[in-house]
């Protein structure tokens, strides 16, 4: 799947389809480059927000030190793509069938790291690793507070830690959180870092991630390295938690308004099979860039409904709109293509090659 270059004007676009700024991705990759840089910490950007590796190869050479992949089948289309530097996977690998391609990967991947939160896994990924006489790198992911997996207590991560420095073919690299933001983090890490210290356990690496982090990486200085993803596109959701403005926002869903049943209602051709119902903290399902006005009251598959009863100017059957999604990562997840803008006009087609890549 090669990226195609291409000339034509975005107003060409067949519609619903999935378009991206380029001047504001380059601008939101050399930003959160500087930021993460100046703050004395190394980028590890996530690339499930775009799951295209033009773009990963757009933050490496921005001077990101590797990628974030959530799931194997990320990893494999990355390397097959020929990103083969440094990647983190942060996502629990249970099973032999994953362990088997985890191990494929090795072999064709710089340095390859995994994260565990427990003895199975750990377990699993040593296994595996003898099995192909190989070493491992692995960061224990911590839960701070966001209520996900990951370990507890500062204690519960040194006795893991422990048991991964005695496992065969694994090397304990270090901590990892999702997000820093989470309330408990400062505490947990400031605590880990003074047990494992005692204990005279190294913690090389201790990975934090979360765009909206990004605004508070002082406040965590025992860090040593970043994962932001959403940064690269932005959303409803960033521009809501005040990590973003609406002008660093790259993606949009252009849609055409194919019916106005009521003075104040618009349906669009972009539903939940493109937008989806993500919402999380947000209201609503998108925001309408030309129209701010108008509220994407709802959405059935392949229907929008504007509401657009607080807009003085109205769109008409036939108008082309630009919705900013609640979430940007998933919708890289809905479509096979996304569009790459400069001035109007479509300079790129990538193939989203890690789109439903979620084994
Ligand atoms: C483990 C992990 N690291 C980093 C990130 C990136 O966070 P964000 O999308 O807020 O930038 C995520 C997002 O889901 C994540 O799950």
């Amino acid at each position: 799947m090669k990226p195609q270059k291409s000339r034509s004007s975005v107003a060409d676009l067949d519609t619903p389809a999935v378009t991206i700024d380029l001047d504001r991705v380059d601008e939101n990759i050399a930003r959160v480059q500087r930021r993460i840089e100046g703050c004395g910490l190394v980028n590890r950007p996530h690339v499930k927000t775009h799951k295209i590796p033009a773009i990963a190869q757009k933050q490496i050479d921005a001077g990101a030190v590797g990628i974030t992949c959530q799931k194997l089948g990320e990893v494999e289309a990355f390397v097959e793509a020929g990103v083969t530097g440094d990647i983190l996977v942060t996502f629990n690998i249970v099973g032999d069938l994953k362990t088997e391609r985890l191990m494929a990967l090795v072999p064709r991947v710089k340095r390859l790291a995994v994260v565990a939160d427990n003895e199975v896994v750990l377990r699993g990924l040593s296994e595996a690793a003898r099995r192909h006489g190989r070493d491992l790198p692995v960061l224990l992911e911590c839960d701070s507070g966001f209520g996900r997996n990951g370990l507890q207590t500062p204690d519960e991560a040194l006795d893991l830690a422990k048991l991964a420095a005695q496992l065969p073919n694994l090397r304990f690299d270090g901590l990892l959180v999702f997000p820093n933001t989470a309330p408990r983090t400062k505490g947990f890490f400031e605590a880990a870092v003074s047990k494992f210290e005692a204990a005279g356990v190294p913690l090389p690496i201790l990975s934090g991630g979360g765009t909206p982090a990004l605004n508070a990486l002082e406040d965590y200085p025992m860090m040593t390295e970043h994962r932001a993803g959403t940064y690269v596109y932005n959303d409803v959701m960033m521009v809501h938690s005040g990590a973003a403005r609406w002008d660093n926002c790259a993606m949009t869903v252009r849609t055409t308004v194919v019916s106005r049943p009521t003075a104040d209602r618009a349906i669009v051709d972009a539903g939940s099979k493109v937008l989806t119902r993500e919402q999380y903290y947000v209201e609503n399902f998108g925001r309408v860039a030309e129209y701010p006005d108008a509220v994407v009251a709802n959405l059935s598959e392949e229907h929008g409904m504007l509401d657009l009863s607080a807009c003085r100017d109205k769109p008409k059957v036939g108008d082309v709109v630009s919705i900013i999604p609640n979430h940007c990562c998933v919708v890289s997840n809905m479509v096979d293509e996304v569009h790459g803008v400069r001035d109007g006009m479509i300079e790129v087609v990538w193939p989203v090659a890690a789109r439903g890549k979620v084994t």
